[in-house]
Order: structure tokens, then C-alpha cells, then sequence
């Protein structure tokens, strides 16, 4: 093995680790607790089928877009624009990037404690035969309004991800994704195997697969390509930090094309697990963000041995929201290490302490303490999901399009994509897509949500 001279960079072992781990980042609570409940909102089948046709469509151009960035500089996102556009506003769309991923860290890692406090209730037994609708939606009130843990499982949440996170890239975060990735999937098979066995399971599946277009409405446009891009995990830099860890041998339009593929199929598996599972229990599925905290129990409950699929179910949300807690760190992070020189560890350690701070707040939003949890009439946690989810994360992706298309180049983007002789198919496509499409769909969405005020 080479020996790393101090100022070369670590890197991911190859294009596997990179896969793995830009997968482990897409594939989170996104795919397995916000899509279901998205697909359930927005007609099933009807949803599915926008989010597909977004994802081919808007995601997998913005994402070569931010990998291009990452790997043509070799830094984080501040890093990456001052070198693309030094002496200009732009590294200030890299700082609104390393910004926003550390405070949808803030909130997401409230909802990831919420999943090993599930992984912990299912284990010991709290979802038994007599668990109803009612008395999982008083268990879930009860859970996260409660102070003690809705702070303490963020916080341990937070602790886990900087360990990983502290020890670096192809010795934390990739060495995590490759024994996480495989166990996720491992679990969603068992659980669809469970799901698709179950009396009455066909109709879950007709409501996933089969679109009825006439469920097609602007709000079932917006809600998918929103949820293409917070899946995707676009639109603040955690692609373009991971971008620059890429070999510059490897195939980069292979190794992008698999993340969206992984992201893509993981949602829908996620879908197969729980559509088949509702429907076979005679449950309604637009329960909306309660869905798998509140709905599922009441399933498994019902289910042979549901109190072991329960342990893994929520197993497979804790492992998924880890790996994409852990890219969202790794960015503000790779920030510190590049730019101000910190050391890696003292730089995990720092963030998971002020993401903490920050994320108090909203654990405490959930009833635990009534001025959080009416904050101007939504709870602190939905606000922060508002100001960064939903228009940090479509004003970033905009503006990254736009740095592509106006000042970088189209052409510098493929070239990066291709480097090291690896064609991208439909190269002129993707040029015409990020410069134009992708902006001014991405655009139509946030006025629809300005105006609206309907979010997703
Ligand atoms: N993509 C992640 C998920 O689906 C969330 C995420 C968003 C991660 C933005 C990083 C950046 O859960």
C-alpha cells in the first residue's frame, strides 16, 4: 500500500466503495419512511410513476452535475467553487450547500433517534396482538413528545455518525456502507418476502404499480420531484463531497448511474414491504408522516412472529438513516478539513456537538414543549423541513445548474463525468437537461410552493 504523504487526500478503495457509500447516502429515511407516505398522499401508483420519470429525468442530471464539481476539484462544496469561480459570490452557493446539510442533519437526526427508539420498543416487545390504531398512535404521541428520549436518541444518533465520520472516508464511511448496504438489503428481501405472502397482498401492489393518470395533479408533480431530490440527496453538496473522493480512473458515468438505480430501487422495495402489508391489514394508506411509526406497528401486530419483523424493520430504517446522517456530516466536515485545516476527528466531533444544539429544538418540537410544537402554527422540526428541505435543497439544485450551465460549462461537467475514456451516453442530452430543464422544472416547483405554500 502507498503510504498517504500528509497533505494527499483520502479516497474512496475504488468505485464499489463509492457506490456504496453515495447509495448509503441517497438511500435513507427518504426511501423507506418519507416515500411510502409520499406514495400514499399522492394516489399511489399515480406518484410512483412522476417520481420515476423525475428521477430519470431531473435527478440524474443534477446529480452528474454535483459529482462533476466534486471531482474536478477535489474539494467540498465552498472549496469546489472558490476553485471553479475564485474572486466571485459562487462559493457562497458552496457555504448555503455545507449550511443546509447541517440543519437538515439537525432534524433528520431527531426522526433517525425516533427509529431506534422503534428498533428498541419492537425488540422488547411493546407492539403485542393487542396493539390497535389507537393505541400505537398514543404509543407514537407519547414517544417523541417525550423529552428524555426524543433529545437523548438524537444525540446518541449524532454519536454514532461522528464516530463513523471521524475516521475517514475509506476507513469510516465506506468500510460502514459495505457492511450496512448489504444488511439493508438483506432485511427489505426478508420483509418483502413476509409482505408478498400475506393474504390479500395484490392489492397493495396494483396500488403501487398501477398508475391511474387521472390522479396526476401539480401537487403530485411537486411532491415527487421533491422527493426525487431529497432522496437523491441533491441540492446542497453531499454529492459533490462525495464526487471528490471519486478515483480518476473509474467510470463515473457507471458508478452515478448505480447510485440512482440503487435509490430508485430501494424506494420501491420499501413500497413492496409496506403497500402489501397495509392492504392486507385493511388499512388506509394515506396516513401521511405517521405511516411506519404509526401504522406498520398496528400491521405487525397483527402478522406471525410480526413481533421479529417489527425488530427488523426498524432495524433497516435505523441502518439507512445512518448511512445518509453520515454523508450529511461528512460534508460540513470535509468543509473544516480542507478549507480551515482542522483535524478530521476534531472536526466530526465539533459538528455532532453543534448539530446537537441545534437539533434540541426540534426534538423538543414534537409536544414535548408546547411553544416548540405551535411555532407559527407548524412544529419547529416541520419548519426546519420547510426552510432547508424544501427550499435550501431546490435553491441549491438551481443554482448548481445553473453554475454548470452559465459559468462552468456543460462541456467541463462531461468532460469530468467521462475522465479517465468513460463515455456517458447521451453526453448532449445531459448538457441540454442540466443547463435548461432541470433549472426551470426545479424553478416551476418552488414557486408552486412559494405560492402555495403547499410544501413537500
Ligand atoms: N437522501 C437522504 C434520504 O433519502 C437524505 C439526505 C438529503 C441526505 C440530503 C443527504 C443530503 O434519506
Amino acid at each position: 500500500m502507498a503510504m498517504q504523504s500528509p497533505t494527499e487526500r483520502d479516497a474512496w478503495s475504488g468505485k464499489l466503495g463509492f457506490v456504496l457509500a453515495a447509495a448509503g447516502s441517497a438511500i435513507g429515511l427518504g426511501n423507506i419512511w418519507r416515500f411510502p407516505y409520499m406514495a400514499g398522499e399522492g394516489g399511489g401508483g399515480a406518484f410512483v410513476f412522476i417520481y420515476l420519470v423525475c428521477v430519470l429525468t431531473i435527478g440524474v442530471p443534477v446529480l452528474f452535475a454535483e459529482l462533476s464539481i466534486g471531482r474536478a476539484t477535489e474539494r467540498n462544496p465552498i472549496g469546489a467553487f472558490k476553485k471553479l469561480a475564485p474572486g466571485s459570490w459562487w462559493p457562497a452557493l458552496g457555504a448555503l450547500g455545507v449550511f443546509t446539510g447541517f440543519a437538515i442533519l439537525a432534524f433528520y437526526a431527531v426522526i433517525a433517534g425516533w427509529t431506534v427508539g422503534y428498533f428498541w420498543m419492537a425488540l422488547t416487545g411493546t407492539f403485542g396482538p393487542d396493539v390497535d390504531a389507537a393505541a400505537s398512535g398514543e404509543i407514537f404521541t407519547s414517544f417523541i413528545g417525550t423529552a428524555g428520549p426524543a433529545v437523548g436518541l438524537t444525540g446518541f444518533f449524532l454519536i454514532v455518525t461522528a464516530l463513523v465520520v471521524r475516521r475517514g472516508i475509506s476507513g469510516g464511511i465506506e468500510r460502514a456502507a459495505k457492511i450496512l448496504m448489504p444488511v439493508l438489503l438483506g432485511v427489505l428481501f426478508l420483509l418483502l418476502i413476509r409482505a408478498l405472502t400475506l393474504p390479500g397482498a395484490g392489492a397493495g401492489l396494483e396500488y403501487l404499480l398501477r398508475p391511474d393518470l387521472s390522479e396526476v395533479t401539480p401537487t403530485v408533480v411537486v411532491l415527487a420531484l421533491g422527493q426525487a431530490l431529497f432522496s437523491m440527496s441533491l441540492g446542497m453538496g453531499a454529492m459533490i463531497t462525495y464526487g471528490s473522493y471519486f478515483p480518476k480512473k473509474d467510470s463515473l458515468p457507471f458508478a452515478g448511474t448505480a447510485v440512482a438505480l440503487a435509490d430508485m430501487g430501494i424506494a420501491l422495495l420499501a413500497g413492496l414491504v409496506i403497500f402489501p402489508a397495509l392492504f392486507s391489514a385493511g388499512l388506509d394508506p394515506s396516513g401521511g408522516p405517521g405511516l411506519v411509526f404509526v401504522v406498520l406497528p398496528t400491521v405487525f401486530a397483527q402478522m406471525p412472529f410480526g413481533g421479529f419483523f417489527a425488530t427488523l424493520f426498524f432495524a433497516s430504517l435505523a441502518i439507512a438513516a445512518l448511512t445518509s446522517t453520515i454523508s450529511l456530516m461528512e460534508v460540513v466536515v470535509a468543509y473544516l478539513v480542507d478549507d480551515r485545516e482542522w483535524p478530521r476527528k476534531k472536526a466530526a466531533t465539533m459538528v455532532a456537538i453543534g448539530c446537537f444544539v441545534l437539533a434540541v429544538p426540534s426534538a423538543l418540537s414534537q409536544g414535548a414543549n408546547p411553544y416548540l410544537s405551535t411555532f407559527l402554527g407548524e412544529t419547529w422540526l416541520d419548519i426546519q423541513n420547510i426552510i432547508w428541505g424544501n427550499y435550501g435543497l431546490s435553491i441549491g439544485a438551481i443554482l448548481i445548474c445553473l453554475f454548470v450551465g452559465f459559468r462552468w460549462g456543460t462541456d467541463k461537467m462531461l468532460d469530468f463525468v467521462e475522465l479517465g475514456g468513460n463515455p456517458l451516453p447521451g453526453r448532449g442530452l445531459f448538457g441540454f437537461m442540466v443547463k435548461f430543464v432541470c433549472p426551470l422544472a426545479i424553478g416551476v416547483v418552488l414557486a408552486f410552493i412559494i405560492v402555495t405554500g403547499q410544501y413537500f
